[in-house]
C-alpha cells in the first residue's frame, strides 16, 4: 500500500515538470484531486484494508491529499498570475499607431451659409426661407418686373407648369416676409434658385442665393454701404476693399452692383478677376416704391435696402476654387480640405 503512496508522488513529480500553463495546471488538479481521480481512488481502497493498517493508511492518504493541493494550487497561482498581464499586453499595446475616425463635416456651401448667418445674426438680421416652387407672382410681379418686361430674360426661369415655377431669384422671399410682417424687418433668406443655364465651370442650372432686406423708418442708402462693408470685412478680411458701381434692378431704386478687391490676387490682377482686380459679389439697392406698394407698405413712411448674393460665387473667391461644378459631385478629396 506504501508503495502506491510512493508511486503516486513519483508520477505527480514527473508531471509537474510537464506543466506550462494554467489549463495544464487545472488539468492535473482534475487528474488527482477531481471527483474520479487518483486520490479519490485511493480512499475508495480503505474499507479492504486489514484493519489494524487502516488508519494509519488513511491519515498518509489524508496528508498526501493536502500536499498535492497545496502543490497544484501553487502551480494554478502561478500560471493565472503570468496570464493576466500577457493578456492585458496583448490588447492594450500603447505603442501602437492609433487609428483616425472618420469625422464627417458641413458641405463647403452650407459652412459659407452659416459663416453668413452668423455676420448678420450680429447686426440683428432674423433668417428667413421661403419656398423653391413659387408662383409668377412672387418671382416677378410683386417685384416690379411685369409680364412683358424686358428684365424678365434676366431671371431666365425653369416653368413647371404655366404660373407655377422653380425660383430664379431669392427675392421672393422679401415678398412673402412683408406680406406677413410690419417694418421694421431685418432679415437675411438662404436658399437655393434655379435658372436654365449651360452648366460649365462659372455656371450651374442650380445655385444658391442669400437675400438681405432691411426696412424702417428713415433708413437710407449709407445704411446699405455700411452693412456691406461691415459683412465683407469679416468675411473676406479687414484688407479687402469694397467698391460700388451703379446698376439697375426692377425691384431697387437706385441699385448697385458689389465688387470686392479680388481676394485671389490682392487686386493686383489675375484670371480670376479679368486682371482688373475687382470681383462682383452681389447686387442691391433701396427698395423700389413699387414693391412697397404690392405689399401694402407706406413708400412715404418706410425706406429700405436689399441685396444679393451669390454664395458658391463667394465660397469660390474666399477658397480660390475655380470650378462651380466641384460642389456638387460629392468627391470626398475635394469636401474634406474644407
Ligand atoms: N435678385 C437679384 C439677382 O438674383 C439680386 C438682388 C437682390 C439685387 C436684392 C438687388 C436687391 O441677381
Amino acid at each position: 500500500m506504501m508503495k502506491h503512496i510512493e508511486e503516486v508522488k513519483n508520477n505527480l513529480q514527473d508531471e509537474i515538470k510537464l506543466v506550462t500553463t494554467l489549463k495544464d495546471a487545472d488539468q492535473l488538479k482534475i487528474k488527482y484531486l477531481g471527483r474520479k481521480g487518483i486520490i479519490n481512488d485511493l480512499m475508495r481502497i480503505i474499507p479492504t484494508i486489514p484493519s489494524d493498517q487502516r488508519a494509519s493508511f488513511g491519515q498518509q492518504i489524508n496528508s498526501l491529499k493536502v500536499e498535492i493541493t497545496n502543490i497544484i494550487e501553487e502551480l494554478i497561482k502561478k500560471f493565472s498570475s503570468e496570464t493576466v498581464p500577457k493578456a492585458k499586453k496583448e490588447i492594450f499595446d500603447v505603442t501602437l499607431p492609433g487609428k483616425h475616425p472618420f469625422v464627417g463635416k458641413r458641405h463647403p456651401l452650407t459652412q459659407t451659409i452659416d459663416d453668413i448667418k452668423e455676420v448678420f445674426a450680429r447686426l440683428g438680421f432674423d433668417v428667413a426661407y421661403g419656398p423653391e416652387v413659387e408662383s409668377e407672382y412672387y418671382n416677378f410681379e410683386a417685384l416690379n418686373i411685369p409680364a412683358d418686361h424686358p428684365s424678365r430674360t434676366d431671371f431666365d426661369t425653369f416653368y413647371i407648369k404655366n404660373d407655377v415655377l422653380l425660383r430664379s431669384q431669392t427675392s421672393t422671399v422679401q415678398i412673402r416676409i412683408m406680406e406677413k410682417q410690419k417694418p421694421p424687418i431685418r432679415i437675411i433668406a438662404p436658399g437655393r434658385v434655379y435658372r436654365p443655364d449651360t452648366v460649365d465651370a462659372r455656371h450651374s442650372f442650380m445655385f444658391h442665393q442669400v437675400e438681405g432686406l432691411l426696412v424702417d423708418e428713415g433708413v437710407s442708402f449709407a445704411d446699405l454701404k455700411g452693412v456691406l462693408n461691415q459683412f465683407i470685412k469679416t468675411y473676406f478680411g479687414q484688407n479687402v476693399q469694397m467698391r460700388l458701381r451703379p446698376s439697375f434692378f426692377p425691384f431697387t431704386e437706385p441699385s448697385a452692383e458689389v465688387d470686392i478687391s479680388c481676394s485671389i490676387c490682392g487686386g493686383n490682377g489675375c484670371s480670376v478677376c479679368s486682371y482688373s482686380g475687382w470681383v462682383e459679389i452681389l447686387g442691391a439697392g433701396m427698395v423700389d416704391p413699387n414693391v412697397f406698394k404690392a405689399v401694402h407698405y407706406d413708400a412715404e413712411k418706410y425706406t429700405g435696402f436689399a441685396f444679393g448674393m451669390g454664395v458658391e460665387r463667394i465660397t469660390m473667391l474666399k477658397y480660390g476654387i475655380n470650378d462651380i461644378r466641384l460642389f456638387y459631385e460629392n468627391d470626398m478629396r475635394f469636401l474634406s480640405q474644407f
